[in-house]
C-alpha cells in the first residue's frame, strides 16, 4: 500500500496560489529559512512526489531537494494526453520523472516525451489517468510513501 501525504501551502484567506492559473511559487517567498528547509526535508523523506499537469503548466516546478540534505524523490506527473510543455524543467534536468498518461495519449507525443533524459512514460487508464490504478503500479515498484 502507498501511504500518501498531501502538502499544500494555503494562505490565511484560503488561497492555493496568487490567482487562477497563477504560479504558487510566489508563496514560497513568504517562508522563512526554517520552513523552507522543513518543506524540502519532506520531499527528501518520501520516495516520490506527484503534481498534476496543471501545476507543471503554471509553476514549472523542479520538485527536487535543494533547501535540505537528502535525496530527490521520484517525480510523478499525471497528464492524460501527455501534453506538457516540452521545455518544462522536470523534463529536461536529467533527474528521474515518470509521466503517467492514459491510453488516449498519442504515440507520437509519448515518443517525444520518452526521448527526454531520464523521463519514463507509463500508460494507466482509458480516457483519463486512473489514479487508484497508478497507486498499484507505484506500490509494485516499491514506492511506499
Ligand atoms: N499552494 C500549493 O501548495 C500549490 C501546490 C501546487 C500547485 N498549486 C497551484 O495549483 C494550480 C494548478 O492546479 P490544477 O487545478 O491545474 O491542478 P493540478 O493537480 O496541478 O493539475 C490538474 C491536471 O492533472 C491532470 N490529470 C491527469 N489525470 C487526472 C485525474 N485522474 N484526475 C484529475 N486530474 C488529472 C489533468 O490534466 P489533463 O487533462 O492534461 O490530464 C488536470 O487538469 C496552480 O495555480 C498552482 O500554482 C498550489
Amino acid at each position: 500500500m502507498v501511504e500518501i501525504t498531501t502538502l499544500s501551502e494555503v494562505t490565511i484567506d484560503g488561497k492555493l496560489s496568487l490567482g487562477a492559473t497563477a504560479s504558487s511559487k510566489g508563496l514560497f517567498d513568504f517562508y522563512g529559512d526554517d520552513l523552507r528547509a522543513w518543506f524540502h526535508a519532506q520531499r527528501a523523506a518520501h520516495d516520490a512526489i506527484m503534481v498534476g499537469a496543471g501545476t507543471v503548466l503554471s509553476d514549472d516546478p523542479e520538485l527536487t531537494v535543494r533547501h535540505a540534505p537528502g535525496p530527490n524523490p521520484l517525480r510523478i506527473v499525471p497528464s492524460s494526453m501527455g501534453m506538457l510543455p516540452r521545455d518544462a524543467k522536470l523534463l529536461n534536468d536529467g533527474h528521474p520523472t515518470v509521466l503517467v498518461v492514459s491510453r488516449s495519449a498519442k504515440e507520437a507525443d509519448i515518443e517525444a516525451l520518452k526521448s527526454k533524459p531520464n523521463v519514463e512514460v507509463v500508460r494507466c487508464g482509458g480516457r483519463r489517468v486512473d489514479l487508484p490504478g497508478l497507486m498499484n503500479i507505484l506500490d509494485a515498484r516499491g514506492i511506499k510513501a
